[in-house]
């Protein structure tokens, strides 16, 4: 997704009838609001949420959402489709059609599905560079052994992609059952790395992206971030 984010002349130049230069006029009789502020230049920035106002008429005033959704299984992470429902249905909010998908699960996986309509939030978060944790509950159809922590740790080639998996943590709960933490989100992932061992995923379920946990919420409900999560999201480290 690409920035939105324009120079404030530029801004007025394409949303009202005056021009690039009448923007100086504009800021210097105090008639543009930013966020409630009065422009003082016209090289300010116009984020795609910046409430933008002039002469009192309001230009622009679209506000940033961030949703969690407990995704059901046999759900799509999608925000159309002719044959099933999609996370989308689930949720109900004013600006739902505005919303993309941060991270998608398969049909069958359930838990933490993210949605905003933010997309410098979305890049952020799903980056590897940024480091966040996504962290998933797994069933196996075999048992695990320990070999596999020290695999995951080093990383699994993905032939088809010619990459070697980031370092993932892998906590063995039970025979049947681990935890896996990734810091990266290719498709299938976690399927094929547990496909290396020819062991088969039985059940995914994805309990925390960073900070935001699952924890509490309900599955097939769905809720606003709290502003603490947010922060957090953009740090992990700070809380
Ligand atoms: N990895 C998978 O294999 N499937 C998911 O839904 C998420 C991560």
């Amino acid at each position: 997704m690409k920035s939105k984010t324009n120079r404030l002349d530029r801004f007025i130049s394409q949303n009202s009838v005056f021009s690039l230069s009448d923007t100086r006029l504009l800021i210097a009789q105090k008639r543009i609001l930013l966020d409630g502020h009065v422009a003082h230049s016209i090289q300010q920035k116009v984020t795609e949420f910046t409430h933008v106002v002039l002469d009192g008429n309001c230009l622009k005033d679209k506000n940033p959402v961030y949703i969690m959704l407990n995704k059901p299984q046999g759900v799509v992470s999608a925000t159309k489709d002719l044959k099933h429902s999609t996370v989308l249905d689930l949720i109900q909010h004013p600006q739902k059609n505005e919303l993309h998908i941060v991270g998608r699960l398969d049909f069958n996986t359930t838990g933490l599905v993210l949605l905003t309509n933010d997309g410098a939030w979305s890049r952020r978060i799903s980056l590897p560079e940024t480091k966040l944790a996504k962290t998933y509950e797994v069933t196996l159809s075999k048992p695990l052994s320990d070999e596999y922590i020290a695999a995951f740790r080093e990383g699994i080639y993905f032939g088809y992609e010619n990459i070697t998996t980031q370092p993932a943590c892998l906590e063995i709960l039970s025979e049947y059952t681990a935890k896996l933490s990734l810091i990266e989100g290719k498709y299938h992932q976690v399927k094929r790395m547990f496909g290396f061992f020819q062991n088969e995923v039985l059940a995914l379920h994805r309990v925390s992206v960073g900070h935001i946990s699952l924890e509490g919420l309900e599955v097939g409900r769905s809720r606003l971030l709290t502003t603490k999560e947010l922060v957090t999201s953009e740090n992990p480290y700070a809380l």
